[in-house]
């Protein structure tokens, strides 16, 4: 169990600008999520360094960006219509409904009454929606709720178009949704949400292999994103809690402050989807391979992961608190390429013209900085120990300060987000005090 509370994260969240309620000002929509101007920063920071490992350093991966709304027969094909379930129980006392699998239903956690529960029904979890003005039978269809489909609907455009060698894999990043019965535990379970999967295409002799590779893989990115190993297990998900179209599946769990939890899940798909799609479609989906050798419809390994709960492994990793003259501070220890702001920029006073002037060229010259990014903030407003805390709650690695010394000597002060040091430096080598 991680020592953070969630309240903690959610309050600061909030407060910064991070992560706000999905249309709040009307009383918000259960299981939705606003990104802020950090937020989306920070979402943009973690979903880039997967696109940059898992699609473009990599010599046999191909990206692809699917229609959300498909039609309806991927959705019978896949088998989410028939069996995409979770149990719901509703309460005869207040109504309240919950998932069976996640409550203790002898007693109601919304009420408390014991025994109001009745027989789990299987409530199907894709958001139905119509195409096109006439909301018949023949016009439903569903908002994606993985977007693992349109990977595989496109396995043979890839094929036919660019020629690639098994194995090789798909990626795809999106918006999934799910009408969750009980949205929880802040942005872990949404109703929309965001997901990066890879379909790992192979020859089924090999399957075993390409899913210790993706295994290592996977521990890979949570380096990359700062998760300490000691908050990472592994759970083997037996046979009877396993997706329909798994015959294996590890869940990659993490120590949420909510207790541990599913941060990915990887599964062997074997060639479920690709045997549907040509059973219901009538197409082919056998792969030729070059040297002449037998055709067949290729296996999958399947990581995926979910953006969100990578957002709040990597908040709850760097969420931190020490004292500072004997106060109490918080700031986010985020690895500094995740950082929504990489550097500050701080004027000690505003009504100072040279200084100010000084200020805005250091800030001009670290913004247009490809090392940064664009991500360097112009603070004037409020007084320097408090924008220091405040830079700290954001997490940026570092400040610079522009005091009337600078004007002398063409030094400025670098304060480091994790010691709180200050240290001088000149202007000239002030990127080498910032290296990130
Ligand atoms: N294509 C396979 C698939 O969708 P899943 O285990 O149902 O598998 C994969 O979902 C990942 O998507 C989860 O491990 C999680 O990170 C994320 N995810 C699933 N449901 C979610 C929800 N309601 N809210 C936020 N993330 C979710």
């Amino acid at each position: 169990m991680s020592k953070v509370n969630l309240e903690d994260i959610v309050s600061l969240c909030k407060r910064r600008g991070f992560i706000f309620q999905g249309s709040e000002v009307y009383g918000g929509l259960a299981g939705t999520w606003d990104y802020g101007p950090l937020g989306v920063a920070l979402k943009r920071n973690i979903m880039s360094l997967w696109w940059k490992m898992f699609v473009e350093d990599a010599d046999n991966m191909f990206g692809v960006d699917a229609a959300i709304l498909m039609n309806a027969k991927v959705w019978k094909a896949s088998g989410h219509v028939d069996t995409f379930t979770d149990p719901l129980v509703e309460c005869s006392n207040c109504h309240a409904r919950h998932r069976a699998d996640k409550i203790d239903t002898s007693k109601c956690p919304t009420c408390g009454k014991s025994g109001t529960f009745g027989e789990p029904r299987q409530f199907n979890m894709m958001l139905k929606t119509y195409v096109g003005p006439v909301e018949d039978e023949s016009a439903v269809t569903y908002l994606r709720p993985e977007t693992a489909q349109g990977i595989f609907t496109n396995f043979k455009n890839v094929v036919d178009t660019l020629y690639p060698d098994v194995p090789f894999g798909i990626a795809q990043q999106g918006k999934a949704f799910r009408n969750e019965i009980s949205p929880r535990d802040f942005v872990f379970r949404s109703r929309e949400f965001e997901q990066m999967e890879v379909e790992y295409f192979v020859h089924p002799d090999h399957w075993e292999e390409a899913f210790e590779d993706w295994r290592k893989c996977v521990h890979e990115w949570f380096k990359a994103i700062g998760l300490p190993e000691s908050m990472v297990h592994e759970l083997e998900v037996e046979a009877k809690d396993r997706a329909h179209y798994s015959k294996r599946t590890i869940d990659f769990e993490f120590d949420f402050p909510h207790g541990r939890d599913e941060l990915l899940g990887m599964a062997y798909r074997t060639d479920f989807d690709l045997q549907n799609i040509q059973r219901v479609s009538g197409k082919n989906m056998e792969y030729r391979p070059k040297d002449g050798s037998a055709p067949y419809v290729p296996h999958v390994i399947e990581p995926s992961f979910g953006v969100e709960r990578a957002i709040m492994a990597v908040l709850t990793a760097a969420y931190s608190e020490d004292e500072v003259n004997g106060e109490k501070r918080v700031f986010l220890k985020l690895p500094a390429h995740l950082a929504p702001v990489k550097v500050a920029v701080l004027p000690l006073v505003k009504n100072k013209p040279e200084l100010v002037a000084k200020a805005q060229e250091i800030y001009k010259t670290l913004k247009s900085c490809p090392l940064y990014s664009g991500a360097v903030m112009w603070v004037d407003t409020g007084n320097i120990g408090k924008n220091y805390r405040k830079m700290d709650e954001i997490g940026v690695p570092y400040c610079v300060t522009i005091d009337f010394q600078t004007l002398e000597d063409d030094t400025v002060t670098v304060r480091n987000r994790d010691t709180t040091k200050q240290e001088r430096v000149s202007i000239d080598t002030l990127k080498k005090a910032l290296s990130i």
